[in-house]
């Protein structure tokens, strides 16, 4: 029988091949960018995202394979902001995934191009597969809310404003709900859209997709606080003078909120796809004991 470790495994497999498939070979020129991308793409990474999407896929009744582009396409973008976000402007780190960043290995000014590529090459890869035009265009329409306007971009700017601020709950759960929620938001809702999911079905999973994705952040939020450096793979002990859920609820308060979204999540799945969703409950408890 699949267990949740066989089926990630699976779906990770998928995302892998679909990640070599569509970034250009490191031999093409300019080799320095195509480097930079794999570099950024290839270090680990729990692709989250995209097993979401499959994952969601699957359980609406639909071959994730179908979906694959559009998983791929969530994984670029999720990579892109991961390597502007590292970029001494913004957060200056100098580790993500247990190695250098990107722009400590090839410079900013490759670091900022790189992350411009992923960005465009996603919209690319979106667009390519099986599915009918009209349906990937409503998906990439999902994939470019989460971005702007109301998206990603505008909880970073958020997520940098608040250093200068004294941050308020409301702050923490703006810049939560968009940096993280909304692309975790939508990697579930293209897999339920993708694989015909009813409208009523694709709000519920959009409500199951809102609280894994906070609940997500506020879990950053806590190995930031907590966690164990050489297994979450980037320094931690470095949001204290932002809007961290623990500098703003304390670490029992932000377990306590944690554990409430993930709570209503499981009981959301339970009830829209009954046994069709053990993996996504099994995903939202992931969520609640990750240590990485
Ligand atoms: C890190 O995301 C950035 C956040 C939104 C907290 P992940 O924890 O999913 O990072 P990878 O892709 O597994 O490295
Ligand atoms: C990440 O938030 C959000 C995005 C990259 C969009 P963080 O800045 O907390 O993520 P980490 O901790 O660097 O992975
Ligand atoms: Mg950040
Ligand atoms: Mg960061
Ligand atoms: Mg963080």
């Amino acid at each position: 029988m699949e267990t949740f470790e066989s089926r990630w495994e699976r779906y990770r497999g998928l995302v892998e091949e679909g990640l070599e498939h569509f970034l250009p070979s490191e031999d093409e020129y300019p080799q320095s960018l195509y480097s930079a991308m794999r570099y950024a793409v290839f270090t680990g990474g729990k692709r989250l995202r995209p097993v979401l999407t499959l994952a969601t896929a699957e359980a609406f009744g639909s071959d994730p394979k179908l979906l694959l582009p559009q998983a791929v396409a969530i994984e670029l973008i999720h990579t892109f902001t991961l390597v502007h976000d590292d970029l001494p402007d913004i957060d200056d780190d100098d580790f993500r995934r247990g190695k250098p960043t990107v722009h400590k290995v090839f410079g900013n000014a490759i670091a900022i191009l790189t992350g411009d590529a992923l960005f465009a090459l996603a919209f690319k890869v979106a667009l390519a597969g099986s599915l009918s035009d009209s349906l990937k265009v409503r998906l990439l329409r999902e994939i470019n809310n989460a971005l702007c306007y109301r998206g990603v971009i505008e909880g970073q700017v958020a997520d940098i404003e608040s250093l200068s601020k004294e941050p308020t709950y409301e702050d923490m759960l703006f810049i939560h709900t968009h940096k993280t929620g909304k692309l975790i938001e939508a990697s579930v809702v293209i897999g339920a859209i993708g694989a015909g999911a009813k409208e009523e079905e694709v709000a519920d999973m959009r409500r199951y997709a809102k609280n894994i994705g906070l609940a997500f952040q506020i879990m950053d939020d806590i190995l930031d606080a907590v966690g164990d450096e050489s297994k979450v793979g980037k320094r931690l002990r470095k949001d204290f003078n932002k809007a961290s859920a623990v500098r703003i609820l304390g670490l029992e308060g932000a377990r306590r909120e944690m554990n409430r979204l993930v709570d209503e999540a499981i009981g959301t799945v339970d009830r829209v796809l009954g046994k069709r969703g053990a993996f996504l409950k099994s995903m939202a408890e992931f969520i609640r004991s990750r240590t990485y």
